[in-house]
């Protein structure tokens, strides 16, 4: 998990924190809505008003009014960046759900592979909000741990994306605390993984299965190129959106996948109400949605 610190606000240390009105506060959630789908709710006002605070702060602005319309302005790209990487909440582990990848490599893969028949042995997995890598770097272990000796032609394309590019730089890094890997099975950390300073590096044949990039789920145009997937997971992000965008989000993952594919979400999240295009799989402690 990444936290911003204090180096990123460089020129002032906030003393005293800013007060955000409720004016300032609708104008934020819309705006941070009409961007990227996620919805606070009045008693997150706190976390913005907190997060964002510094930055004006730092910025020598007056208020919260000011920084909105910097955003706004087509110019201040590199501040969208920094304005991304502050209003996401990126927890995640190694091995987070382990009925999913059970799943994954005893059920669906064996699935998806009689279905293809012979001489198709690729398959596409697609982490779609990614985080710092913990979960597509999970899959790349697993392929080579459990899958690759089953099926020796088995050639696998992970990929990873997230709205946050610093999360996704420490992705393309491999290199974690122990917080990310503390719920890792012991072999997998020992076998995958070399450890320096204190740090948890990825082992190179896994890093070079997987390929993250920096992208926003509600970029329409780049979800239309995200095509092909046999697998698609999208874990523990659906809980920040509101009704209208998850229906937008989870239609698009739809047609990012291959007929017989599967889409997995967070324990938590479920598609009820939101979509009846998939089927409702049940697996041991955990559920997939299949595209028939
Ligand atoms: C709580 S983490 C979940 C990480 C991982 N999928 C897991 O289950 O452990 C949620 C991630 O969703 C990303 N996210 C939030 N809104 C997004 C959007 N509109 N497009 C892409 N990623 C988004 C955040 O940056 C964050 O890294």
């Amino acid at each position: 998990m990444i936290t911003q610190s204090a180096e990123q606000f460089p020129l002032i240390r906030p003393s005293v924190q800013i007060a955000m009105s409720q004016d300032e506060f609708n104008a934020c959630r819309a705006f941070i809505y009409d961007r990227t789908g996620i919805y606070f709710q009045d008693n997150k006002k706190y976390l913005l008003e907190g997060r964002l605070g510094k930055r004006v702060q730092a910025l020598n602005l007056h208020n919260f009014t000011q920084y909105l319309n910097l955003l706004k302005n087509g110019a201040a790209r590199d501040e969208m960046r920094w304005f991304y990487d502050t209003i996401t909440i990126n927890e995640t582990f190694f091995f987070r759900n382990e009925p999913q990848f059970n799943a994954l490599e005893e059920k669906l893969i064996p699935e998806i592979l009689s279905k293809k028949g012979n001489g198709r042995n690729k398959l596409r997995v697609w982490s779609s909000a990614s985080s710092s890598g913990e979960e597509a770097h999970t899959i790349g272990m697993i392929y080579l741990e459990k899958l690759k000796p089953k099926y020796p032609g088995l050639e696998i394309e992970i990929v990873g994306t997230d709205i946050n590019a610093s999360v996704v730089e420490t992705a393309r890094s491999g290199v974690y605390r122990e917080y990310s890997v503390r719920n890792m099975p012991k072999h997998y950390l020992t076998k995958y993984f070399t450890q320096s300073d204190g740090r948890y590096v990825v082992r190179d044949d896994v890093r070079r299965l997987v390929r993250f990039e920096n992208m926003n789920l509600f970029d329409k145009q780049r979800m239309r190129a995200m095509s092909s997937f046999d697998i698609v997971f999208c874990c523990n992000v659906l809980i920040y959106f509101d009704t209208k965008s998850k229906i937008q989000v989870v239609s698009q993952l739809y047609d990012s996948l291959n007929r017989g594919g599967y889409l997995f979400v967070g324990y938590a999240e479920s598609l009820h109400g939101l979509s009846t295009a998939f089927e409702l799989v049940n697996f041991p402690k955990t559920v997939a949605y299949k595209k028939g």
